[in-house]
């Protein structure tokens, strides 16, 4: 059987991992400036992780949803600590597009309301609501297309203020990412999410912080929106929450109640995720990653605004954007393939840099020298 050929490959097979160092089937190092799409958070096989899952594994691998899990109530309460929001609840899942699909339809359940505000060049996942209020034509299948999702721009007050002003009693919700990954990194401006936030209190709108690729510590602080000092209704999560475990979750205000069967799933939350998703938040505790985050994320951001070469440099912490001008396209390819350093791309001509939270400055530094050796050759 040949896989489905949904997928670019770059011809590199990683069989090992440690911290931000991975290595192919030759034995040749890569920096990993990537961490596997924002995946990892606390570096590859780091042994605290690496001995949850195992011990976990050794007791028992999975049971259903159908009885007690204290460790998914051991891992609410850690995330309620480390993420400042102790009184939201979690919901738990398995990927970002899951989590989005539950956090739409919630706030449809909540308000009884349809339609969706979403933002020009949003991804918020593949499934059908999630692909729904995405911008991006090309993989929304006819089955998945609606007319409950209104398309605004990006960051415009007055759009907004007219959407709500023109559909306020239909809009259930408003979806944004904190920061715009697949977008190309960009940061939503904090005026705006103190916008969203007024206008969803006024018209009893839920407030959708996507932030699988944005929260999770990646800008130095939990989730990217706290930035503007506001908090949302439904904080979607997933990437980094399990450092390549399958684990994705929503956590809600406690203005949201709960009704049995209003959201389920088989897998979500089960005893191998949540060991995998608190030993996340005990590394991201114990090692003040949000603090490394924010002060390495700095440190680069500073240095790569020296380079007269680089169009902008945008993000937040480690959750970074670099736009190049057009003769540069080539220049994640020669960091790959020249420098062996893995980083993301996104349109037009961005590098994304989404490294694990616990990047060094050493392997900065070193990214930085390969980085101005393909800028300058
Ligand atoms: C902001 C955002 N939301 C949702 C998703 C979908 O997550 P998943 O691929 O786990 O379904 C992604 C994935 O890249 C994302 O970046």
């Amino acid at each position: 059987m040949n896989l489905f050929d949904v997928y670019p490959v770059n011809p590199i097979n990683i069989v090992k991992g440690q911290g931000s160092l991975v290595y192919d089937n030759h034995g040749t190092e890569y920096l990993d400036m990537y961490g596997g799409h924002a995946v990892i958070s606390i570096g590859h096989t780091h042994p605290h992780y690496v001995k949850r899952l195992e011990d976990q594994l050794h007791q028992l691998g999975f049971y259903s949803n159908s009885i007690e899990i204290p460790i998914q109530k051991e891992l609410a309460a850690k995330l309620g600590k480390v993420s400042g929001k102790d009184d939201y609840q979690l919901f738990m899942c398995n990927s970002g597009a899951e989590a989005n699909e539950n956090a739409l339809k919630l706030a449809s359940f909540y308000n009884g309301k349809k339609k969706v505000i979403a933002f020009t060049k949003a991804f918020h996942g593949r499934t059908s609501l999630a692909v729904a209020v995405t911008d991006n034509p090309k993989i929304v299948a006819p089955i998945n297309e609606t007319d409950n999702v209104i398309f605004l721009p990006w960051a415009d007050e007055a759009a907004l203020e007219q959407a709500f002003a023109g559909h306020g009693n239909e809009i259930s919700s408003v979806i944004i990412e904190g920061i715009q990954g697949v977008g190309g990194i960009q940061v939503a401006p904090e005026s705006f999410l103190q916008k969203i936030r007024s206008l969803c209190d006024q018209h009893n709108a839920v407030f959708i912080a996507d932030s699988v690729q944005c929260g999770y510590g990646r800008t130095g602080k939990f989730f990217s929106q706290d930035f503007a000092g506001v908090n949302a209704d439904i904080y979607s999560m997933a990437k980094g929450m399990g450092n390549g475990f399958p684990v994705g979750g929503i956590i809600i205000s406690p203005k949201i109640q709960p009704a049995y069967g209003m959201l389920g799933t088989t897998f979500g939350g089960n005893h191998l995720a949540c060991a995998a998703g608190l030993a996340v938040l005990e590394v991201i505790e114990e090692d003040n990653l949000l603090q490394n985050a924010s002060t390495i994320g700095e440190y680069l951001i500073k240095e790569l605004k020296k380079l007269e070469q680089v169009k902008e440099v945008r993000g937040r912490g480690l959750m970074i954007g670099i736009e190049l001008p057009e003769e540069l396209s080539n220049a994640r390819k020669d960091l790959l393939f020249k420098h062996h350093i893995f980083t993301g791309e996104a349109k037009p001509n961005v590098v994304r840099l989404l490294p694990a939270l616990n990047l060094t400055k050493a392997h900065a530094d070193r990214f930085l020298e390969a980085f101005v050796n393909v800028l300058n050759q």
